[in-house]
């Protein structure tokens, strides 16, 4: 089998143009836009590439965007007298603290510290309660965001067997409770997991969300699995996913690309969060 291809790039571009029509009507009815405030610390070289496709995408569509750029030195109580500067500041809707922080800052003081209105990483422990439990709060982008493209594409999940493959908060853990909101079966695997291979093999949609380079190979996964590849890992040849690409896209029945596939719809729902906590 041929896989089709789980386009995020296109998708992405849909949800941007449409959230530029609805930027450019809130102008037009007098109320401002949308502002984003982005906080980096440090010099972490992937992270700064992540900051810089979220400003831009900001700007593409309109939004006001705050980048705050800290230096490695910045002190617990400087960032945290920073989020309550920008809980209080009303031109700011969103607030995001990318992650990971210097080791003396505590990630889980920072993120608690956010206004859960404006914590549009959906990370706050009050948004991931409301996600647990099934009540409406704000959703971490990347897992969203897979929802968001399995939906486009009409792929369901009510019945489905689905194996995550990582545990973190950002993907892991969100991500199998979105699927059981969805009435799938979800097993998450992680590093300790003995013989993977068994519970990805009768898998009908694998996540992999694991940071290793084309972990997830063809003998681990049946034909027509749906794949959904989140890594994103800096190999010599280039970006690589979690996924052996190449050898899935012939034995799957859909697959996300890498680049191009999760990484866009991030980066959306980043926006679509934004404009949701605006609206609010
Ligand atoms: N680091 C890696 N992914 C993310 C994300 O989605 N949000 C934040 N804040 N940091 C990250």
């Amino acid at each position: 089998m041929t896989a089709r291809l789980l386009d995020g790039k296109k998708t992405a571009a849909l949800v941007r143009d449409k959230i530029a029509v609805e930027v450019e009507r809130l102008k037009g009815e007098g109320r401002g836009v949308p502002g984003l405030a982005v906080v980096i610390v440090g010099e972490n070289p992937a992270s700064r590439v992540y900051v810089g496709q979220k400003e831009k995408a900001c700007k593409a569509v309109g939004f006001d965007s705050i980048l705050h750029r800290l230096p490695e030195e910045t002190t617990q109580d400087e960032l945290l007298s920073l989020v309550e500067e920008m809980n209080n500041d009303p031109r700011i809707d969103g607030i995001l603290v990318q992650l990971p922080l210097p080791r003396h800052i505590n990630s889980d003081s920072i993120i608690a510290a956010i206004k859960p209105e404006k914590d549009v990483d959906g990370f706050h422990p009050i948004n991931m309660g409301k996600l647990v439990t099934g009540l409406k709060g704000t959703e971490p982008c990347t897992p969203k965001g897979i929802m968001y493209l399995l939906n486009e594409y009409g792929i369901e999940l009510e019945g489905k067997r689905a194996v995550v493959l990582g545990r973190s908060n950002i993907v892991g853990k969100p991500i199998a409770h979105m699927f059981m909101g969805k009435n799938a079966t979800v097993t998450v695997c992680h590093s300790r997991t003995k013989d993977m291979a068994s519970y990805t093999k009768e898998a009908d949609i694998i996540v992999a969300a694991i940071g290793k380079a084309k972990f997830l190979t063809a003998d681990m996964v049946k034909e027509g699995a749906v794949i959904v590849d989140v890594g994103i890992n800096r190999l010599e040849e280039g970006l690589v996913g979690d996924v052996d690409f190449e050898a899935l896209k012939e034995k799957a029945s859909y697959i996300t690309p890498v680049p191009g596939g999760i990484g866009p719809m991030t980066i959306a729902m980043l926006l679509l969060n934004t404009l949701e906590a605006f609206e609010q």
